[in-house]
C-alpha cells in the first residue's frame, strides 16, 4: 500500500526520492509525488507510476537537498492530481505524506472549515497539515508542540513525514499503526515505511513504534513519544542486501522469488532441522514451548496467502502434534469478540508483519491473555515486535505483489513447528522423527527439480489457457489449501476469475460450471485420498472438463484421465504441499505474462496492506 520515503541530507533529494519510491513501487499504488524545499516549497506529482513523476520533476528541474515522497493508493478521494500526496496545508508552508486513514477527519474538516479554512482535497490526509497549520498559527507554540496537539486530535492511523518551509534543514516523522523507520547515514538521514528504499544507503536504521514521533536532521535525530517523553531508541542493523531487491536478470520479481525458493526454504530450514539427532530447533520459541504444549488449541490468524499457509499449519498441527487447530481470517476474528484467552495459543501469520487485520487480531488475542505467537518475514516488523514469541521464515525480501516464497517458506516454519510440537507432545517417537526430519531436509532439491522438469512445459501449457474466461482448482486435506492458493495465484495476477475447492465439494455447485471450456486444475499427489481424487477426475471427465492434474511420478491412473499432467517426486504426504504449489504458481505466472499482465504489480492489489 501507500509508501513514504524522505530525505535530509547533502544529496539530490528529488533524485533519491525517486529511487526511493521506485523501490516502494511493489507495495501497490496509484500515484507519486515528493515536496522539496529549497527556499520554498516545491511540490511534484504524477499519476501513476513513478517513472512519469519522475519526468515531471526532470521537465520542472526543481532540486533540493531534504524532501518527503510517497506513492498513494487511494482510499478517501479518487485518483487524481489534487488528492494525490504531498498535501500542503492553506498557506503552502506546511507539505506532509500519509499512510493510514484518519477516522474522524470529516467532523474536524467540518470545524476547519467553519473557522473559515478551504480545503482543497476530497482526502483525509489534508485535515493534518490544515489542523496542524491553525494549532500552530493560533498560539504561541513551536511546531513540535503543535504536532503533537495535532495528532491527539486525530483518531486513526498514521505514518507521517511533515516538512515546514519555516524549518528548512527538518523533517518531522511520526507514527501510530502504519511503520516507519529512520536509516542513519553519514551527514544524511533517511526516512522511509520499509526498508527497500535505504538499504543502498544505509544498514543502521530504528524503527519507529506506535505513538512515537522524530525530529530529523542530516546528522542528528531525536525520537520522542507524542506526550513529550524523550526515548533512546535501539539503532538496528539490516540484515538485507541490495541484490536481494534487484531482479537479477530475470523478467519479473515474482519469477526470480519463484525460483529462488530452493535457497529461501533452505535458508528457512537451516540450523533448525538437525538430521544427526533427529530434533528440531526453533530459537524463537524455546521461552513458549511449555505454553505450546499445554496449549488447549492453536488459533492461527492470518490473510490471503498466509491464510491459505494457515489453513496447511491446520492439518500439520492435527496430524503431527494432535493438537486443535482453528484457522481465521484476522479480520473476522477480531471483530466478532472472539472467544480466546489463557490456555489458547494465537499464531499470526504474515510475511509483511505489518497486515492491519492481522496485527489487530494479535493485539486481541493479548489482550485477552492468550499467548501470541508469530511467523512473519521481515525482521523488525511490527508484528514480530508485538508477538510474545515467534520465528522468522528468512525468505529475504518478496517483492512481487502475489506471495510464492514467503507462501512455502510459511509451510515449511508450520511444518517444523508442527513436528517439534508432536515430539515435545510424545506423539512422534525418534525414528519417526528422523523419517520427518531427513524427508524435510530433502525438500528444497525436490522444489528445485521441479522448477527444472517442468518450467519449459508449464510454459507451453500456459499457452493453450491463456484465454480461459475460469479456471477451477481442487485439491484434498494438505491439498486443498494449496487450491485455493493456486486459484489467488491465478486470479491475483492474470485477472482469470478462479475458484478453489476441496474436490469432494465440487458436486455441491461448481461442477454445474463444467463443460468442455473449463480447465481443471486437480492436485493429486498420492496419498490416502487417491482413490477418492480419482473419481473426481473421473467426474470431471465425464463433463469434458480440461483437466491439469499435479501428480506424483508414475501414478497411471490418475495420468491417464488427464489432458495435461505435471509430475512432482514423491515425499511424506503432509509434505506434499511444499512441492504442489510450485507448478500452480508458473502456471499463474506464465498466463498472467501472456495476457499482458502486470506481473509484478497486479491492479488494485497491494503488497502489504496496512489499512482495514
Ligand atoms: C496482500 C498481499 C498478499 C498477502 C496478504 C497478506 O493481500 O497482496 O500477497 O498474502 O496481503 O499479507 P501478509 O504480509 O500479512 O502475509
Amino acid at each position: 500500500m501507500c509508501g513514504i520515503v524522505g530525505y535530509v541530507g547533502e544529496g539530490d533529494a528529488g533524485q533519491i526520492l525517486v529511487k526511493g519510491l521506485k523501490r516502494l513501487e511493489y507495495r501497490g499504488y496509484d500515484s507519486a509525488g515528493v515536496a522539496l524545499m529549497n527556499g520554498e516549497m516545491l511540490i511534484q506529482k504524477g499519476k501513476g507510476k513513478v517513472i512519469n513523476l519522475e519526468k515531471n520533476l526532470v521537465a520542472s528541474k526543481i532540486t533540493g537537498k531534504i524532501g518527503i515522497g510517497h506513492t498513494r493508493w487511494a482510499t478517501h478521494g479518487e485518483p487524481n492530481d489534487i488528492n494525490y500526496h504531498p498535501h500542503l496545508s492553506e498557506s503552502g508552508k506546511i507539505a506532509l505524506v500519509h499512510n493510514g486513514i484518519i477516522e474522524n477527519y470529516t467532523s474536524l474538516r467540518k470545524k476547519l472549515i467553519e473557522r473559515g479554512r478551504t480545503f482543497k482535497s476530497q482526502t483525509d490526509t489534508e485535515i493534518i497539515a490544515q489542523l496542524l497549520e491553525e494549532i500552530f498559527t493560533t498560539s504561541d507554540i513551536s511546531f513540535e508542540e503543535a504536532l503533537q496537539l495535532t495528532l491527539k486530535q486525530v483518531v486513526g492511523t498514521y505514518g507521517l513525514a511533515i516538512v515546514n518551509i519555516d524549518e528548512p534543514e527538518r523533517v518531522y516523522v511520526a507514527r501510530k499503526g502504519s511503520p516507519l523507520l529512520l536509516g542513519i547515514g553519514d551527514g544524511e538521514m533517511f526516512i522511509a515505511s520499509d526498508a527497500s528504499p535505504i538499504v543502498e544507503y544505509t544498514n543502521k536504521v530504528i524503527y519507529l513504534d506506535d505513538g512515537e514521533m522524530a525530529i530529523v536532521t542530516k546528522d542528528d535525530y531525536q525520537v520522542k513519544t507524542i506526550e513529550d517523553v524523550k526515548l533512546t531508541k535501539e539503532i538496528h542493523e539490516l540484515a538485507m542486501g541490495i541484490e536481494e531487491i534487484e531482479k537479477a536478470g530475470y523478467p519479473h520479481f515474482m519469477l526470480k522469488e519463484i525460483f529462488e525458493q530452493p535457497r529461501s526454504i533452505a535458508d528457512c530450514l537451516r540450523g533448525r532441522l538437525n538430521t544427526s539427532d533427529s530434533t528440531i530447533q526453533l530459537g524463537g520459541l524455546v521461552n513458549v514451548m511449555e505454553e505450546l504444549v499445554s496449549a488447549n488449541r492453536i488459533v492461527i490468524a492470518a490473510c490471503g496467502t498466509s491464510w491459505h499457509s494457515g489453513l496447511v499449519g491446520e492439518y500439520l498441527f492435527e496430524y503431527l502434534a494432535k493438537t486443535p487447530v482453528e484457522v481465521e481470517y484476522a479480520s473476522e476474528f477480531r471483530y466478532r469478540d472472539p472467544l480466546i484467552g489463557k490456555g489458547d495459543v494465537l499464531l499470526v501469520i504474515s510475511q509483511s508483519g505489518e497486515t492491519a487485520d492481522t496485527l489487530a487480531a494479535l493485539r486481541e488475542a493479548k489482550a485477552k491473555g492468550a499467548t501470541v505467537l508469530g511467523i512473519c518475514n521481515v525482521v523488525g516488523s511490527t508484528i514480530s515486535r508485538e508477538t510474545d514469541a515467534g520465528v522468522f521464515t528468512h525468505a529475504g525480501p518478496e517483492i512481487g505483489v502475489a506471495s510464492t516464497k514467503a507462501f512455502t517458506a510459511q509451510v515449511a516454519v508450520l511444518t517444523m513447528m508442527a513436528i517439534q510440537l508432536g515430539q515435545a507432545k510424545g506423539h512422534i517417537d525418534n525414528a519417526r522423527a528422523a523419517e520427518l526430519i531427513n524427508e524435510l531436509d530433502s525438500i528444497p532439491k525436490k522444489v528445485e527439480h521441479i522448477l527444472n522438469e517442468s518450467d519449459e512445459s508449464i510454459q507451453e501449457m500456459a499457452k493453450l489457457f491463456t484465454y480461459a474466461p475460469n479456471f477451477l482448482y481442487l485439491g484434498r486435506t494438505y491439498n486443498f489449501p494449496v487450491a485455493l492458493e493456486g486459484a489467488l495465484k491465478l486470479k491475483e495476477i492474470s485477472y482469470i476469475h478462479a475458484e478453489g475447492y476441496p474436490a469432494a465439494e465440487m458436486k455441491h455447485g461448481p461442477i454445474a460450471l463444467i463443460d468442455d471450456m473449463m480447465p481443471v486444475v486437480v492436485i493429486a499427489a498420492t496419498d490416502h485420498t487417491n482413490d477418492k481424487m480419482i473419481s473426481n477426475i473421473e467426474e470431471v471427465k465425464a463433463r469434458k472438463g480440461r483437466i491439469i492434474s499435479i501428480m506424483n511420478d508414475g501414478n497411471s491412473d490418475v495420468k491417464d484421465l488427464s489432458n495435461f499432467c505435471v509430475n512432482i517426486p514423491s515425499t511424506i504426504d503432509c509434505f506434499t504441499p511444499l512441492l504442489t504449489v510450485i507448478p500452480l504458481q508458473l502456471l499463474s505466472y506464465y498466463i498472467a505474462v501472456n495476457r499482458g499482465c502486470n506481473v509484478d504489480q497486479p491492479r488494485n492489489l497491494a503488497k502489504s496492506v496496512t489499512v482495514e
